[in-house]
Formats: C-alpha cells, sequence, structure tokens
C-alpha cells in the first residue's frame, strides 16, 4: 500500500481518510464545503495537529473556490467565515491556527489582484502547507533519528505518525528514519484512551510499513519501562510553549515522569508551526475538553453507567524539565527552555 496519506486535494474536494474508521475500514471521504471539513475535524476523522491545519487550509479553499468573481466583498465574507468556524474545532492544536493565518495571509496579499488569482493563489498555499509538512517531518527524522540507539524499543502515545500530519509522521518520522538508517528498532504503542489512536492508529501505520510494533494499554506503560523494555520515550506535540512545556495527548505527562523516573531520554518530535511563542509556559496553553461519551463508551459500547460523570481533557502539559530533547526541521535542542528556544527560533 502507498503511504497513507491523511489529507489530500483531490478534483476540487477534500478527501480525508476517515481515521474514525481505522483499522477496520479504509473510508476515504471526499468532502466539497467546508462544513463537511469542521465536522471531520470535530469528529477526528482527521486529527493530529499538522493534518488539522492542512485540512483547515483546505477547508478555506472549499469555501472560495465556487465563490462569484466580481464580488469581492463576499469573497472577504466567505472566506473569513470559513476561517471562523474551523478555529472552533480544536483550541490546543496550534498548526490549525498557524494554517488558517497563513490562509488569510494569501488571501489579503493578492486581493488587489483579479478574484480568480486569488482563488488560485489559496489553493497553492494550502498545497505548500501539506507539501512543506510532509518535508518538515522528514527533516525531523534526520535529525530525531540521531537520538535513538543502534538497537532499542521506542515508546509512542497516541499516534504522530503519516496519519497525524501530511505524510511520515513527527515521533514516528524519527522512527522510520532511524530504520531507514539500517537501526533495528521496536515500538511499543500506547493504546491512549479514550479514542484508542495508539491501538488503532500507530499499530496501522507501522504495521503497514513491517515495523515491529507491540500493543499496550495505558497503564501497562510503567511496568514496561521499569523492565528496562524501553530504552526512549518519542512523542509529537499539538502545542509548545515559548518555555519548552509541551501539550500532546492525555497520558504524556506521565510518561514523562516515568522515563525520568527511570533515567530514559523522553523526545518531543514537532514541526515549528507547533511552536506557540505567544503563549508564555504551559500553564497557557488552552486544553480541549471533549465530550463526555467518548470516556463512557469504547466505540459505541457502553462502559460505564450511563450518567456517571466525566472528566475529559484531550491533553495535558509536559514541563520542560522532563524533556530531554526538542526536535523540529531545524534540528534538536537538548533540555529545551525560554533561553534556548529564543535563540532556536529567531
Ligand atoms: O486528539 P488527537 O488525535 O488529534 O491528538 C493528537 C496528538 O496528541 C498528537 O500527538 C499530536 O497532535 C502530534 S501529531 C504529529
Amino acid at each position: 500500500m502507498d503511504e497513507l496519506q491523511a489529507v489530500q486535494w483531490h478534483n476540487g474536494k477534500v478527501r480525508l481518510l476517515d481515521q474514525t474508521k481505522l483499522p477496520q475500514e479504509l473510508v476515504l471521504l471526499e468532502i466539497s464545503d467546508y462544513h463537511g471539513v469542521v465536522k471531520s475535524i470535530n469528529s477526528l476523522a482527521v486529527r493530529g495537529a499538522p493534518a488539522i491545519g492542512v485540512a483547515a487550509a483546505f477547508g478555506v479553499v472549499l469555501a472560495v473556490c465556487n465563490a462569484d468573481e466580481v464580488d469581492r466583498a463576499g469573497f472577504i465574507t466567505r472566506a473569513n467565515q470559513a476561517i471562523d468556524a474551523l478555529k472552533q474545532t480544536r483550541p490546543t492544536a496550534k498548526n490549525l491556527f498557524w494554517a488558517l493565518e497563513k490562509m488569510r495571509n494569501a488571501m489579503s496579499k493578492n486581493l488587489n489582484k483579479p478574484l480568480r488569482e486569488v482563488k488560485n493563489a489559496m489553493l497553492r498555499q494550502a498545497q505548500d502547507i501539506l507539501n512543506d509538512d510532509i518535508a518538515r517531518c522528514k527533516k525531523i527524522g534526520e535529525h530525531g533519528a540521531g537520538l535513538i540507539p543502534f538497537r532499542c524499543t521506542v515508546l509512542t502515545h497516541c499516534n504522530a505518525g503519516a496519519l497525524a500530519t501530511g505524510g511520515f509522521g513527527t515521533a514516528l518520522g524519527i522512527v522510520r528514519a532511524a530504520i531507514e538508517q539500517g537501526k533495528k528498532i521496536k515500538v511499543f504503542a500506547d493504546e491512549t484512551r479514550p479514542l484508542l489512536q495508539g491501538a488503532r492508529l500507530t499499530t496501522f501505520e507501522l504495521m503497514e510499513d513491517d515495523i515491529d510494533v507491540t500493543l499496550i494499554t495505558d497503564s501497562m506503560a510503567a511496568y514496561v519501562i521499569k523492565k528496562g523494555l524501553v530504552q526512549v520515550v518519542v512523542v509529537g506535540a499539538d502545542r509548545i510553549a515559548r518555555n519548552g512545556d509541551v501539550a500532546n495527548k492525555i497520558g504524556t505527562y506521565g510518561l514523562a515522569i516515568l522515563a525520568k523516573e527511570h533515567k530514559i531520554p523522553f523526545v518531543v518530535a514537532a514541526p515549528l508551526s507547533t511552536f506557540d511563542p505567544d503563549t508564555e509556559s504551559g500553564d497557557d496553553i488552552r486544553i480541549e475538553e471533549r465530550d463526555a461519551d467518548e470516556v463512557r463508551r469504547i466505540g459505541d459500547v457502553l462502559i460505564a453507567p450511563e450518567d456517571v460523570q466525566v472528566f475529559n481533557p484531550a491533553f495535558d502539559v509536559t514541563p520542560n524539565e522532563l524533556i530531554s530533547a526538542l526536535v523540529s526541521e531545524r534540528g534538536v535542542v537538548r533540555f529545551p527552555n525560554e533561553e534556548k528556544l529564543k535563540d532556536w527560533l529567531k
């Protein structure tokens, strides 16, 4: 099978691989209006911060591609409505806001041209965001592979792979690049409750690539690390604050504490589009809370009293002091803090 692609632009439509159906069914969604993209981001048909950004960018293209080519005010209103609606979907994913800002700029800086050209410029911008993200992931892989021992087992959480990005992946991009360099790498994948991105998506995409992966439940991570079965933890990020604190899938913070206790490296991989220099620290990152039924149920099966109270934060924050290295397309920052990131992000 060709490398899994989460988001594509195909014949004037956004094509998404529906990640709510994986791994049982490979369903492609063909979306022709931005409301459909909003819905797909909310339902997690497309998920992972970089992939959300890419999908949102094409969502804005959908909003304008059939717009009247003489009504300039109407064109701008359509684009702004789509941008505003897409912004309401996943508050923690920095790449979403980054991509939408790029789309807004692509529109504003071309507005002196005929609207057909503005549309084309916006489509080119969305395609650049997609292609660029794949290139960034490849670079992250190259830089990050240097942190991975020749023979080792990596523990990862959630899915920070091809499915979560334009392609290749961030955390899983490091695994892929290390394997391409001839290293002997195995992976432990946390199942990642409540929505099981690790069990459903990470195992699936690694198995598609014949990468040795073993599934564990989240509660097994401490035991597995204590037994010495894991040499490094590698995860992705949804937003990285100015001081290097990292918001990522709920459960990441616990893994970072475990890594420190057991003296194994804890590595975070993300493109620069995930870095948020306007947010001082992790305390200032807005954490998305999701529907209670995601916790009360597994898939459609109720596993708790139907009316039990639930707390369902989708992400947590790992403080910079627990992070051994941040990897982006620009390279590696060991033991990140505000000082080091300031120089690095210049
Ligand atoms: O809720 P999700 O599935 O969108 O959460 C995804 C994650 O937490 C990923 O680790 C993160 O977005 C990085 S993806 C390269």
